[in-house]
């Protein structure tokens, strides 16, 4: 998905994870991200006997820039969670509201990243990072602005490349700064370093984590990978199976960079897998 979105280039920086101004009421201050309210969302696929419930009741607010990451058993809803978020879809009942309105659509200021970074392959990853731009007809004018992504994510050196002439990691970078060109106000992120190598992952999760606080945008991931959502969120849902009910939320209450070997981190580590019933293994 490609969206746009409005938001000087000034974005709030903040050092460590917290962002320094909110929103406050109904209307969004420009360069923050977006407050986020998911009240008691429940939701079904299909009708009938065939009837599958998704979504239990689910309650979550993401405050202005912060970094939250959802994590549960496969299949239990969450990115169905996340496409009723970016506006993709409706929930059967509850709501979702950003900065106090309903979300009733995908908005430019909501950008969804997936693990399969989608370039299209004809087109230079200049102009793959500058579709969004593109598609406003403003790319002519903003053209610092694809500059720019691209450098956010380390690859202004290939901006005339071709997508078949990149590495996996270099190629969900290239999907990282499409949606950064937006400026979004809310980045979701569904598995985007799924498909990863494990060193190249690791690496990304801390070009993550400093793209985060450079750019100030709220953060709502979804992985699968317990010590990656404890690496870059400030705070880690954890979800039953499906239908997905919040079973526990973990505060992480460390600064950032953090660093692996924390204690800390191994404790949470270790709260984390018994809430999902995988503690017997440690
Ligand atoms: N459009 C759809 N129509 C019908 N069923 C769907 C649809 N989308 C998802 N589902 C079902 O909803 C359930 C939750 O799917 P979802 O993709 O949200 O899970 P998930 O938690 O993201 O799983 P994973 O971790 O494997 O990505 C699954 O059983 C899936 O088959
Ligand atoms: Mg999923």
């Amino acid at each position: 998905m490609v969206a746009i979105a409005e938001r000087p280039a000034s974005a709030t920086g903040h050092a460590n994870g917290h962002a320094t101004v909110h929103t406050t009421g109904h209307a969004p201050v420009p360069g923050t991200g977006a407050h986020i309210d998911i009240r008691n969302v429940s939701h079904w696929f299909g009708s009938g006997d065939s009837r599958l419930q998704v979504l239990d009741g689910v309650d979550l607010t993401v405050t202005p820039g912060e970094f939250v990451a959802l994590l549960g058993p496969s299949g239990c809803g969450k990115s169905t969670l996340l496409r009723l978020v970016a506006g993709l879809d409706s929930p059967v009942s509850g709501e979702l509201l950003q900065d106090g309105r309903p979300i009733t659509e995908p908005d430019p200021s909501r950008i969804v990243v997936f693990q399969d970074p989608t370039l299209y392959p004809w087109r230079r990853v200049w102009d793959n990072v500058a579709l969004g731009l593109q598609a406003r007809g403003i790319v002519r004018q903003e053209r610092h602005r694809v500059d720019a992504a691209l450098r956010r994510v380390g690859l202004e050196a290939f901006g005339r490349a071709f997508p078949h002439q990149l590495s996996g990691g270099m190629a969900q970078r290239v999907a990282l700064a499409r949606a950064l060109v937006n400026d979004p106000r809310l980045l979701v992120l569904d598995e985007p370093l799924g498909k990863l190598d494990s060193l190249t992952r690791l690496a990304m999760q801390g070009d993550l984590v400093e793209l985060w606080q450079r750019s100030g945008f709220s953060a709502l991931l979804v992985t699968h990978d317990v010590e990656e959502a404890l690496f870059l969120a400030q705070r880690v849902i954890l979800f039953s199976d499906r239908p997905a009910k919040i079973r526990a939320e973990l505060t992480v209450d460390l600064p950032y960079p953090r660093h692996r070997g924390d204690p800390r981190l191994t404790e949470l580590r270790h709260e984390a897998l018994r809430h999902l019933g995988l503690d017997a293994s440690w």
